[in-house]
């Protein structure tokens, strides 16, 4: 297998387009669902790597964690017997960190390795480390072995306020104020949907958390007991569709979707002249309507523009008349699918943006001696050609798929990394083909 995408672009997408559940919310309630004494149920789960890993990663802990039917997973974490989170499976992925909830509740101590999943900048997770040794949770780094080691001697009490919010932060020190037998209070937690769905899901269960705007309060609840979940659909997928439809002058009908939640890039996509309609509650049209015109982004946590569409929103301002600039204030180092949209022929310079507080400006932890690349120019509009491509992470994959099937050239391009995309995104090829796209994978 040479895990590549062998595409031929310059075809119009069009059809229809539904979406699959979340992953950025299967692999955290896969994890909460480890919290309960009992079996749990989650639906519209997608069958994607990412996922499979974690579900092998439980079923080495001697938990149950598996598919029974397309998209239902089934998890129980009653016969969990081992408190160490193997470095193979556990460094791949990055939630795998998670997994010291449900692991301290058992054990009350648990060695977890330092995480991994897609390399897109340092990704630190010194604030979550902060928060749990706030909430009286001991943690200490072996940086010989890699290994955190997290020891909870008492319930967990107390506050925490995140200097900047961190998404999966706040979703592991929501479960661990689980644990508590007093309210738990998370200051400047991070306002991502997802987040809200685990609150639901918990809730739903029995647990008692409350949202108001940043800060989240877990009180002590009686009994857990958990409900079967639907997963929401994944709003990045939704934008991956949404991007390929205007940039091939095609037209993508994507249901099963919640319109609320893509806002920041469907009011960016008006702007630039890119065709958009609610059909209904769940049901939303891309297609185009106009020559494109640029406009500019700068990503932020939720409800801004989220940093795993600047790599589409970059693709699809090669193909905007003026010129644009992004910037990426969440994640450093996000821009390595550049030099690989180069080869298509894009026309993309890093720039500098004046930034009069930089530590303030940028989520991630600013330092000012070191060198950043957080900006980039993009002239349109470029007519891009085939190439050999390489895929670098998670989102700038798809990116550079959507580049290569937007590419009006009948010579093939060759798109290698392919698996990384088996780690996000479920179906990718059949969906694309249904929609008349010419990609195969070999
Ligand atoms: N950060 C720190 N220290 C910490 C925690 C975060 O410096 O202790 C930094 C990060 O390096 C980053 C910024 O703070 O620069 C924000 O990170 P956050 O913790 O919010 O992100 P995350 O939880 O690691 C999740 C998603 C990402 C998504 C972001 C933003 C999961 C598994 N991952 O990452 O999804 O981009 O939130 O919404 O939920 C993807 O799906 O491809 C992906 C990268």
């Amino acid at each position: 297998m040479e895990d590549a995408f062998i595409i031929h672009g310059g075809k119009k997408l069009e059809g229809n387009i539904s979406l699959s559940g979340a992953k950025n919310s299967s692999l955290k309630m896969v994890i909460a669902a480890l919290l309960f004494d009992e079996e749990v149920r989650l639906f519209n789960v997608p069958a994607i790597s990412d996922v499979v890993e974690l579900l092998q990663l439980i079923e080495t802990l001697g938990g149950t964690a598996k598919f029974i039917e397309k998209n239902t997973v089934l998890i129980d974490g009653r016969e969990i017997s081992k408190n160490k989170v193997d470095l193979l499976h556990g460094s791949k992925i990055r939630v795998s960190f998670m997994l010291a909830a449900p692991l301290l509740k058992k054990f009350g101590f648990c060695s977890i390795p330092n995480p991994g999943g897609c390399r897109i900048g340092a990704r630190p997770i010194d604030r979550i480390i902060a928060g749990v040794t706030a909430l009286g949770i001991d943690s200490k780094y072996d940086s010989e072995t890699g290994y955190y080691e997290l020891k909870m001697n008492k319930k967990p009490k107390g506050k925490y306020s995140f200097t900047k919010p961190s998404h999966t932060g706040t979703e592991l020190l929501i479960m661990f104020g689980l644990f508590s037998e007093e309210t738990i209070i998370i200051e400047n937690a991070a306002l991502e949907p997802e987040i809200d769905e685990l609150i639901d899901f918990l809730n739903k269960s029995g647990a008692r958390i409350k949202r108001e705007n940043k800060n989240i309060f877990i009180e002590p609840y009686k009994n857990l007991k958990p409900v079967p979940f639907t997963i929401m659909p994944d709003r990045n997928e939704a934008v991956t569709f949404a991007t390929l439809a205007l940039t091939t002058r095609g037209d993508i009908t994507i249901s099963k979707t919640n319109p609320k939640l893509l806002e920041s890039f469907t009011k960016k996509t008006q702007e630039a002249n890119g065709g958009y309609e609610k059909l209904d509650s769940e049901t939303i049209r891309f297609y185009y309507k106009k020559p494109l015109k640029a406009v500019s982004i700068e990503t932020a946590p939720h409800p801004g523009f989220m940093t795993d569409w600047q790599p589409n929103w970059a693709v699809l301002m090669t193909q905007a008349e003026g010129s644009t600039t992004i910037c990426e204030r969440v994640f450093e180092n996000r821009f390595m699918y550049v030099s690989e949209l180069r080869r298509l022929g894009a026309e993309i310079d890093y720039v500098k943006i004046p930034v009069t507080n930089p530590g303030e400006y940028f989520f991630f932890n600013f330092d000012p001696a070191k060198k950043y690349n957080q900006a980039i120019r993009i002239l349109g509009k470029q007519t891009l050609h085939s190439g050999v491509l390489n895929v670098t992470d998670l989102r700038a994959g798809a990116t550079l798929a959507i580049a290569a099937l937007t590419a009006d050239d009948p010579e093939e391009s060759v798109v290698y990394g392919a698996s990384i995309l088996d780690r996000g995104y479920e179906n990718f090829v059949e969906k694309i083909k249904s929609l008349g796209g010419d990609i195969e994978r070999i």
